[in-house]
């Protein structure tokens, strides 16, 4: 596996919401399969904290819902 490829994974773990520990990669699935934010913070509890992962939930939504 190529150094950039590690990096891309590794990058997918990480905790988008540091306050319920949601990585990247939950929630663009949850993104894929269609929820909404509402959703997606029922689900996971990421955005019912802090508030801090707001902007880059908005980046995700924006990039990955189709
Ligand atoms: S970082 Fe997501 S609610 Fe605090």
């Amino acid at each position: 596996m190529s150094d950039k490829i590690q990096d891309i994974d590794f990058e997918m773990d990480e905790a988008v919401c540091i306050c319920s520990g949601t990585t990247k990669r939950r929630i663009i699935e949850l993104i894929i399969e269609g929820h909404d934010l509402d959703n997606v913070s029922r689900k996971t509890g990421a955005y019912s904290g802090c508030g801090a992962c707001e902007y880059d939930l908005e980046v995700l939504f924006k990039i990955h819902r189709a």
